[in-house]
């Protein structure tokens, strides 16, 4: 969807389970709000009926990837009304765990044509500003996910996440910026802080009038 003039940053967090998005966002939160921006985030699947199904599935037993797919977009159309276009409209950085490339990456390694994914999600949903692609091998992060004591779920089959993967490493997007998520906490929230702090400067534009 193109963007409505506003003075928000969206900034979207991606990458297979466990490469390290939550402990990421916490860390770039804590410092774009010392630093004096007005931060909210959010992630999907979202807390609200859709996406408490949507995780539910993961454990009681996935819907057939069209209703899968069909979910996802019900809850994002009322991730983007409720909160993400308010919030942006309001000048905040919104930052997202996961987004419609998400679906792309999965709902894809399931069979469905990823590009049109894409393309249906741009149709209502914002595009983002600046799109963080946390990315690891899935042996690391089957690894990870395994040293904090968490069952794979579902969604985490090997097999599916190297497709994941591959899906995600085939997405161009202008906006789009690779990290490699076996590097420490600390280099990778610097780098995405920086980068944050460059596109806020440019959104300053001239003075009207
Ligand atoms: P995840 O971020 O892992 O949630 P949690 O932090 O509760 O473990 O997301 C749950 C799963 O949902 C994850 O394996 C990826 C999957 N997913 C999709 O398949 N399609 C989508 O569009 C989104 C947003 C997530």
């Amino acid at each position: 969807m193109k963007r409505p003039p506003d003075s928000g940053l969206l900034v979207v967090f991606e990458g297979i389970d466990g490469v390290g998005k939550s402990t990421q966002i916490r860390a770039v939160s804590e410092r774009l709000r010392e630093l004096g921006y007005e931060v909210v985030t959010g992630r999907e699947p979202t807390d609200g009926p859709h996406g408490r199904r949507l995780r539910a599935s993961a454990t009681e037993g996935r819907l057939e990837p069209e209703a899968e797919l069909e979910l996802f977009i019900a809850d994002r159309r009322e991730h983007v009304a409720g909160m993400i276009l308010p919030s942006l409209a309001r000048g905040a950085v919104v930052i997202l765990d996961r987004y419609y490339f998400s679906t792309a990456a999965y709902q894809g390694a399931r069979g469905l044509d990823w590009r049109v994914i894409l393309t249906r999600n741009e149709e209502f949903a914002p595009e983002p500003d600046l799109l963080i692609w946390l990315d690891l091998p899935p042996e690391k992060s089957l690894e990870r996910i395994r040293q904090r004591g968490d069952p794979a779920n579902q969604f985490e089959r090997m097999h599916q996440l190297e497709l994941s993967r591959q899906i995600f490493s085939a997405i161009a997007r202008p906006y789009l910026m690779r990290l490699d998520a076996t590097e420490s906490v600390g280099t990778i929230r610097d780098a995405i802080v920086a980068e944050v702090g460059r596109l806020a400067a440019a959104r300053v534009g001239p003075i009207p009038g």
